[in-house]
């Protein structure tokens, strides 16, 4: 007979460094499986749409939603087609949202619309801060921090973007940036209503123009998002979904969400056809 008992206690020191690799190797793959965000993909159709776009569209989406797929989709209409969307989506999975509110639930404020209208409409997200309501329409941090805490207070999911320009990034500011548009908001709804909420990193440079940032270069903006705000709360760090945004297309969308802070993406120009919108799904999945 074979005696099997281990008594060199080289071997028996062997054997439970093993045995305690295999249980770091099994945590970790459970720690991971728990913290699986799944791909959110965002279509931000911006002033652009007519009813016949929206239609052709969403039919093209739809038919793709029914096939089985690990990526989640919004759409994001200008303010008059919301009802028309309504119509269209409201039995399938995929979710819509508005572009924009105001923080007052009611008033003079023309050409806005109120976090209550756009639950009328059954949104379930909205946009907040994103550039070119900065830039072109002078939205402040604080305005943006208004807005996210109206969207947060009416159980809508604010989806607060942030991003650095071109010239902040030369100057080696990104971060800076970056941080001040998050602490705007941090200070003025807390951390707790991040765990609803979702952040797109947008470089402004980006937007628009064709270049992307590189899959190294978004990560590192991703990471940093993160670590920001799990030094705040490490559950909703781990959860809250980081989307990327700037020229995301169907060619760079496999690179860009394979990055391990990077849950998808905030789509402008190729989110207005369907083939386009799908192609980035079908990178993604
Ligand atoms: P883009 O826009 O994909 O056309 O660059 C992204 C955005 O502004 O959300």
């Amino acid at each position: 007979m074979v005696d099997l008992t281990l008594h060199d206690p080289c071997q028996i020191l062997l054997s439970r460094i093993l045995r305690w690799l295999w249980f770091m190797v099994i945590l970790s793959r459970d720690h991971k499986d728990h913290f699986m965000r799944r791909i959110l993909l965002a279509g931000n159709w911006k002033m652009h749409g007519s009813p016949e776009m929206v239609a052709s569209l969403l039919n093209g989406l739809l038919v793709a939603s029914q096939q089985e797929c690990a990526v989640d989709m919004v759409v994001f209409p200008p303010f008059p087609y919301l009802a028309q969307v309504q119509a269209l989506l409201k039995d399938s999975d995929i979710s819509w949202g508005a572009q924009n509110l105001n923080p007052a639930a009611q008033g003079a404020f023309t050409g806005e619309v109120s976090a209550a209208m756009l639950l009328d409409f059954a949104c379930r997200y909205v946009l907040v801060g994103h550039s070119e309501r900065r830039a072109l329409f002078g939205e402040s941090d604080q305005d943006v921090a208004l807005r996210f805490e109206a969207a947060h207070q009416a159980g809508l999911i604010p989806v607060l973007c942030v991003g650095e320009t071109l010239a902040e990034r030369e100057n080696g500011a990104t971060e800076t940036v970056v941080e001040r548009q998050l602490d705007a908001v941090l200070q003025g709804s807390g951390i707790g209503a991040f765990g609803r909420a979702v952040i797109a990193y947008e470089p402004v440079w980006a937007i628009g123009t064709g270049k992307t940032a590189t899959p190294e270069q978004a990560q590192e903006v991703h990471a940093f998002i993160r670590n920001k705000i799990s030094s705040q709360d490490g559950t909703i760090g781990d959860h809250i979904h980081i989307l990327y945004g700037g020229s995301v297309n169907g060619s760079n969308a496999a690179d860009l969400f394979a990055r391990e802070d990077i849950d998808g993406g905030l789509v402008g120009g190729a989110s207005l056809k369907a083939e386009d919108f799908l192609a980035i799904r079908d990178a993604a999945a």
